[in-house]
């Protein structure tokens, strides 16, 4: 029987890729509903080529010319009733940013699986998120190749586990001085090295801070603190797990988002033909190198937030995610991105105490983006 699916944020580089996998396996999925902010057309022509009639679009706004004959759900209830409502056994959350905790939760009330791609919303609603799981017969695939990688190694053996070790290609400046870091343009951090990704984890990538919320991502999936980070550029390499006696594990392949999507979407299952397969003979002068937390202030800022978890990582996410959108609209320099940031988990931790339910974790995740904006224009 085919496997009835949903794809949240099906515009985007994750989404586009994920339909390319059901486009090669017509005979195990169903695409029951799609959805992107604003990009109808792209959701259209994406719609027609799949034969999907439920379309959502986060945006509540949006003025869409005659929608044809498809059925058009609208804002966050939108893609909340869609997921709620379509009868769908899996859904691919894919969207960029936060509206991801509000499809997430319908669908693990509703005991459907999750592959999740979209970090932000386990690093800022982890808690929220792993509460709601356990009292669900849902489960929750990770899609991010790191985590994907991870998945697949500890499974059957969590116990015998020690540490992870998750790679980084380590971006385009990589090699940079803190100096030329400071003169970055969006389009020199958009030119990343290995990976085709949307622009939002592309600047993260270039400030490390995407690896700064994987870190926390870990956390949440995988229950532990022992994790470290490696530089790898060659992308090869998705991540290792040491083992108690030692051992390490690694993950390999070349850097192809198709494969963790579509284990995502067919797990326990794994398909045929879906990137190009890695031989021994590939794997040539593979480097590892260490992290640099002085040009990368990213990561050591992760780890202060690992240690103290609570509220802090919904606050470095918002602060984040405000600040690369500064960055990209030219209010804001390189540097000043993750600056921000420590700017504002430092201010908020003046504030008064917060809780961690999903009410206190928004307005965190609310407060932190407007303090990241009043900070950027001093
Ligand atoms: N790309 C990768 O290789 C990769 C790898 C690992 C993890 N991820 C994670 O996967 C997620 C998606 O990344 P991506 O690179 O695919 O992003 P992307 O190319 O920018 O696509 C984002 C998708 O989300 C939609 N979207 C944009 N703003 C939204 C909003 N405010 N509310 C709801 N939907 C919105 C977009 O719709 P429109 O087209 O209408 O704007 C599009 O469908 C991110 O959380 C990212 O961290 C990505």
């Amino acid at each position: 029987m085919k496997r009835r699916i949903g794809i949240l944020g099906a515009t985007g580089s994750i989404g586009t890729q994920a339909l390319d996998v059901v486009e090669r396996h017509r005979d195990k999925f169903e695409v029951v509903f799609l959805t992107a902010h604003r990009n109808y057309e792209k959701l259209f022509s994406l719609a027609r080529k799949f034969g999907v009639k439920r379309l959502g679009f986060s945006d509540p706004s949006l003025e869409i010319p005659s929608s044809g004959d498809f059925e058009i759900f609208r804002g966050v209830e939108g893609l909340v009733e869609l997921v709620s409502n379509s009868g769908v056994d899996r859904i691919l959350v894919a969207t960029t940013g936060t509206v991801g905790i509000f499809p997430t939760i319908a669908a693990i009330r509703r005991g459907i699986d999750v592959a999740l791609a979209n970090k932000e919303t386990l690093v800022s609603f982890g808690k929220v998120v792993m509460e709601e799981l356990s009292n669900s017969k849902s489960m929750l695939i990770p899609v991010d190749s790191e985590h994907s990688a991870i998945f697949q190694l500890v499974e059957g053996r969590r116990d015998e586990v020690k540490r992870i070790i998750l790679t980084a290609s380590g971006g385009p400046f990589r090699t940079w001085t803190l100096q030329e870091m400071a003169r970055a343009r969006p389009e020199d951090a958009l030119k990343h090295p290995t990976w085709n990704m949307g622009k939002k984890i592309t600047i993260d990538s270039a400030t490390m801070m995407n690896k700064a919320l994987e870190i926390i991502e870990a956390y949440w999936l995988f229950g532990t603190k022992s994790i470290d980070v490696v530089i790898h550029p060659k992308s090869i390499v998705h991540s290792f797990v040491q083992l108690k006696d030692g051992v390490l594990l690694a993950h390999i392949g070349f850097p192809d988002m198709r494969i963790p999507i579509a284990y995502g979407l067919s797990y326990p299952e794994r398909l045929e033909d879906v990137g190009k397969e890695t031989h021994p003979y590939d794997l040539t002068a593979l480097e590892f190198e260490k992290p640099d937390f002085e040009r990368f202030p990213a990561l050591r800022l992760a780890y202060e937030v690992l240690e103290k978890m609570g509220w802090y990582p919904a606050a470095m996410n918002a602060a984040n995610e405000e600040s690369v959108y500064m960055f990209l609209e030219g209010k804001i320099g390189f540097l000043d991105i993750v600056r921000i940031v420590e700017e504002v988990i430092r201010k908020m931790d003046e504030e008064s105490p917060r809780d961690e339910t999903l009410r206190d974790l928004l307005e965190v995740d609310r407060r932190a983006r407007e303090l990241a904006r009043r900070i950027a224009t001093l």
